[in-house]
């Protein structure tokens, strides 16, 4: 049990006062002081402890995805782990450590159905990173839809995000030739020399090309794709026969990307190379969650798995950690963590 039992009187919030229509900036958020809520039959009430910060926060102000479009106006969606405080006479007691949508604020009233209860097992921010959904994807993206295999070449896009830093090392442990890109030197320096990647190359370079094709010397077998776009078309060109493509994030495609020319290789490159592209959302093995979890703490056990984290404190953050996120900024996971 992570706190006693505490109702504050205020709840404080980050509303998404405007979508962008284009570059999300702070101004689109306001911080607001509301009421806490009263649970409505079938409702309990959670008080935030981290908040999940997503690269998916930003498609949701965009479209309907597995969600509603976002509202302006409203406190901004969020996923995260939250301490149960009113269970409202459902079946989660009070003290149960939950995962939720509870939006960026500090208390909120979610249907008891839609809160998932954790078994939180060792560090409680690993239920975000590892054991969240980033660490879910990563891990059924590379044995599932990837089905990596000993001796293969797998690129990793977003090597040092949340998912890719866990992708590259997950397809490794299944030993696999890993290479990742990310857009700074110093990010691929901690991947090869922290995180034992087997090469690195920057997407942000002038050689770029050259520097994938000098990477893969055999060809790319699987690629873990987190970003779409240019970097997917140039790795397709290097793809091999029978190559998967795992489809997993398209963060470029959240802004305009003009050095796009991904329409020269789908659907030639795929078809003459009999690649498959397949794209998948982790929701979908849920029933399996607890499995993975299970087989990634052994290896966090014996050092194979090393988890990044990048935490920011206190709920006005919030705003900031998602923009660092989209610009690059990060290392591993971004979380926001609620203190009162
Ligand atoms: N399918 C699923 O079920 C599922 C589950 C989890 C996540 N996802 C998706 O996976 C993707 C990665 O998510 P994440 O949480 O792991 O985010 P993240 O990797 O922690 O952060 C995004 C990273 O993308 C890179 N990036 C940003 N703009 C870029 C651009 N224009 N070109 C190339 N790279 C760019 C940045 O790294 P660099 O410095 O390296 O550029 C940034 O750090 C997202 O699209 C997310 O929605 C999907």
């Amino acid at each position: 049990m992570v706190t006693t039992k505490h109702i504050a009187v205020s709840n404080h919030q980050i509303i998404l006062a405007t979508l962008p229509d284009g570059t999300l900036e702070e101004g689109h958020f306001t911080s607001a002081c509301g009421a806490v809520p009263v649970p409505r039959p079938g409702e309990i009430v959670v008080r935030t402890l981290i908040i999940s910060v997503d690269a998916a926060n930003r498609t949701w102000m965009d479209v309907e995805t597995y969600r509603p479009r976002l509202v302006a106006g409203e406190v901004m969606a969020g996923y995260g782990l939250c301490e149960v405080v009113d269970a409202n006479g459902t079946s989660l007691p009070e003290g149960t450590i939950v995962f939720c949508d509870a939006g960026w604020q500090e208390y909120a009233a979610v249907p008891a159905a839609d809160a998932t209860p954790l078994a939180v097992d060792g560090e409680l921010t690993h239920q975000i990173s590892v054991h969240g959904v980033s660490g879910m994807a990563a891990y059924f993206g590379i044995t599932e839809v990837g089905a990596v295999a000993p001796g293969e070449t797998v690129v990793v896009s977003a090597a040092a995000g949340a998912t890719g830093h866990l992708a590259g090392q997950i397809a490794r442990i299944r030993g696999a030739r890993v290479v990742g890109i990310a857009g700074s030197d110093e990010k691929n320096l901690m991947l090869e020399s922290y995180l034992g990647f087997d090469a690195t190359v920057n997407h942000r370079s002038e050689t770029f090309r050259a520097d994938l094709k000098a990477a893969c010397p055999k060809g790319i077998d699987v690629y873990f794709d987190n970003v779409g776009g240019r970097i997917l078309e140039t790795v397709l060109r290097r793809m091999n026969q029978n190559g998967r493509v795992v489809c997993c994030g398209s963060v470029t495609h959240y802004t305009y990307d003009p050095e796009s020319r991904l329409a020269e290789v789908v659907p030639g490159a795929l078809i003459s190379r009999r690649i498959r592209m397949e794209g998948f959302i982790v929701l979908d093995w849920m029933d399996r969650w607890p499995f993975a979890s299970q087989v990634m703490n052994g290896w966090l056990a014996d050092g194979r798995l090393l988890p990044l984290e990048n935490p920011y404190d206190g709920l006005d953050s919030a705003p900031r950690a998602l923009l660092g996120l989209l610009a690059g900024e990060n290392a591993g996971k971004t979380m926001v963590r609620l203190t009162r």
